[in-house]
């Protein structure tokens, strides 16, 4: 079975962990909130969930819980990371950790409206077996108003950006910035 890790997957991208499961991939979700990762579980068949409840910002346990799930899981083929500011080295350990783990692999890095996509690209370092891409999100025009994007349509750009496999995806718009929310 093919195995899928997902870095903040409890929250707005938990449709797209459960997506996953039902392309039969097992999936791997890091999150701290027991309560949110339960929650998830019960939405889906657990057996294809393994949960690392985690702070991304504690490198060495989210390292030693990777590297768990990938003796146990196999090596990760697709890793969709939602990570805040301050977890940066989290995600760089994740990177790192795959990519000496795993053949070619797929990164799909979500980004919020604010980022700067080429200085995020090259801040990171990415190794050759590694196809990086990234996924921002913008925002919403509604008649006469902006507004930010709900869960459900952040996920469906978040899968239709891994099904097309394109190096950078919008989700929603970045103009006119003045009706940003
Ligand atoms: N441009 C836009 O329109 C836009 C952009 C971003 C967000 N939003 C909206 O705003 C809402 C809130 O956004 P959000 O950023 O809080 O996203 P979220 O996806 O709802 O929550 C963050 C995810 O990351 C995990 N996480 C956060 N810090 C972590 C850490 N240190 N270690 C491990 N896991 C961590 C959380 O799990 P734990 O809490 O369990 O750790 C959760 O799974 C979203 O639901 C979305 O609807 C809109």
């Amino acid at each position: 079975m093919k195995h899928a890790l997902v870095a903040g997957g409890t929250g707005m991208l938990s449709e797209v962990c459960t997506w996953l499961v039902n392309l039969n991939y097992h999936v791997s979700v890091i999150g701290r909130n027991p309560e949110k990762m339960n929650h998830l579980v019960e939405k889906t068949d657990k057996s294809k969930i393994t949960s690392l409840l985690v702070d991304y910002k504690k490198v060495d346990q989210l390292d030693m819980l990777l590297k768990q799930t990938i003796i146990e899981n196999g090596s990760l083929s697709l890793v969709v990371a939602w990570v805040h500011t301050g977890g940066e080295q989290g995600l760089e350990r994740i990177i790192e950790t795959v990519s000496q783990t795993s053949g070619t692999w797929e990164l799909y890095h979500v980004l919020g409206s604010r980022a700067k996509l080429g200085e995020v690209k090259s801040d990171l370092h990415i190794p050759t077996n590694c196809s990086y891409h990234q996924v921002q999100l913008g925002f919403k025009l509604e008649e006469d108003r902006g507004r930010w994007l709900k869960n459900h349509e952040i996920a469906e750009g978040v899968m239709e950006a891994i099904q097309r496999k394109a190096p950078a995806t919008l989700v929603g718009v970045l103009e006119p910035a003045e009706m940003r929310p």
